[in-house]
């Protein structure tokens, strides 16, 4: 049939203007779910302004990132443009982004994580002690000033413990990423605004110093600084500022999120933590951990992987514009249109997840592993050519973190909390998780 003759997918614009993003900013995950029920894996709607196609599951994930960059382009909401910057890898799309991708890759290749993974252990071992003193702690904040203290270790060799006006700063910042793009004196976009000026001024200041006074440990400033092309040419500094900002906020709320999650459902599954512990006293021994040591984790990994799938913290893509007309699963999808891709959704697939709604690393065991009986079954870092420039920088962390508190430490969840899971900006739990945290006895 030609394309131009097939059906638009099922579903509704909603209201003029504003289509359906009151409802969908009010409750995405009741939003989704109700549609699926009444459309299945692929449905129209109308969000941020743009006619918009939903897509659901592991075929429709294959068929976007494959046409990524052709067929579809990344595009953003006002407010997140502004405020990420022009140059910011999430902004910028073809060669370009191909190109600056390459640069920023020199920050997370191998050679650079295994430099970074000692002072993910240094840092890991100085909150658990914070911790044990406090005793009882509502961990979601916690975890995030230890990301932030990680990224900003990692990224702009600064410590955030000594510079808590830089962790203010960043919050304001961060805090318009989902307001409405109008800027007034004193709202919200306006002080995130100036919150991302004194960011980059902060940021300005350091690579002065930095060109001035080379540092002794690489960090990603330093290494984005000396990354060069094939010709030599280097990052423009509007270019490496944008893209610290972007990275310290796509580096560490993601990580904060996923590290709750995890201390979460270890919390509620004891005979998953049990293991994990067994197997963490085969290595007690082995400190610092080695890549070599968590490649050997090999439980370890599948609980990992379990945490992501269940309660990935990035729970819907980015969105995408479509370039040229195209169809899928027997719909057209115009040009113009904007295309949202669902990781949650497609982690709940139950014709390749047995009882997806249960937490159970064996399913990725050497037996099981039910991810790979179709590609893109698992997608907690997306995919493709936008696929997460962190991924590997995440695990290491999310597996030093997990090893080193499940070795020593134990913790249960505290009475009459609400565990209920907010979705946006980023997935956490409606109290932020509240716990009684000790040393094993
Ligand atoms: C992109 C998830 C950690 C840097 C993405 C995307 C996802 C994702 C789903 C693709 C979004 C899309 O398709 O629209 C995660 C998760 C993380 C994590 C779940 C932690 C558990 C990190 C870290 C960094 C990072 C630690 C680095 C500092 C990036 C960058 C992109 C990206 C730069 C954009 C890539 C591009 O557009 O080419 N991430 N991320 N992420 N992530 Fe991560």
């Amino acid at each position: 049939m030609p394309q131009s003759s097939l059906p638009l997918p099922p579903g509704s614009f909603g209201l003029p203007v504003i289509g359906e993003s009151v409802s969908y900013l009010h409750s995405p995950a009741i939003f989704m779910e109700k549609r699926q029920k009444q459309y299945g894996n692929i449905f129209k709607t109308h969000l941020f302004g743009f006619p918009t196609i939903v897509l659901i599951g592991a075929g429709a994930a294959r068929f976007l990132f494959a046409n990524e960059g052709q067929k579809f382009e990344m595009t953003n909401t006002p407010s997140f443009e502004r405020l990420l910057g022009i140059n910011s890898i999430g902004v910028v799309t073809g060669a370009a982004h191909q190109t600056l991708r390459k640069y920023l890759y020199q920050a997370f290749a191998p050679r650079a994580l295994a430099d970074y993974a000692t002072t993910m252990q240094n840092i890991t071992h100085r909150y658990l002690k914070r911790w044990e003193k406090m005793e009882t702690l509502t961990w979601y904040p916690e975890l995030k000033k230890y990301t932030l203290d990680i990224a900003c270790q990692l990224f702009i060799g600064v410590a955030t413990e000594s510079e808590e006006a830089l962790e203010k700063i960043y919050e304001t910042w961060s805090d318009g990423l989902l307001s409405i793009p109008v800027r007034f004196p004193g709202n919200k976009f306006d002080k995130s605004i100036h919150a991302r000026e004194e960011l980059l001024a902060h940021f300005d200041k350091l690579i002065d110093q930095r060109l001035q006074h080379p540092a002794e440990n690489q960090d990603v400033l330093t290494i984005l600084l000396q990354a060069q092309d094939e010709e030599g040419k280097h990052l423009s500094r509007e270019e490496v500022k944008d893209n610290l900002l972007g990275m310290l906020v796509a580096g560490h709320e993601t990580l904060t999120s996923a590290l709750t999650s995890l201390c979460l459902l270890l919390a509620q599954h004891p005979d998953v933590l049990v293991k994990a512990h067994v197997e963490q006293e085969q290595f007690k021994f082995s400190e610092p951990i080695t890549q070599e040591d968590l490649k050997q984790m090999t439980y370890l990994e599948q609980v990992m992987k379990e945490v992501l799938r269940m309660a990935p913290p990035v729970v819907r893509s980015g969105l995408r514009k479509v370039l040229e007309p195209c169809e899928f699963a027997g719909y057209k999808i115009p040009q113009g249109w904007g295309v949202f891709y669902q990781i949650q959704e497609t982690h709940q697939d139950q014709t390749i997840y047995s009882h997806p709604e249960k937490f159970d690393p064996n399913r990725f065991n050497t037996e099981k592993v039910e991810d790979k009986q179709k590609p893109f079954a698992h997608i907690p870092f997306g995919g493709g050519i936008r696929e997460c420039l962190g991924k590997e920088f995440a695990k290491l962390e999310i597996k030093l973190f997990a090893a080193l508190l499940i070795r020593e430490y134990e913790w249960e969840l505290a009475p009459r909390q609400n565990l209920e899971r907010i979705v946006l900006p980023f997935s956490r739990p409606h109290d932020g998780l509240k716990v009684k945290f000790r040393k094993r006895g």
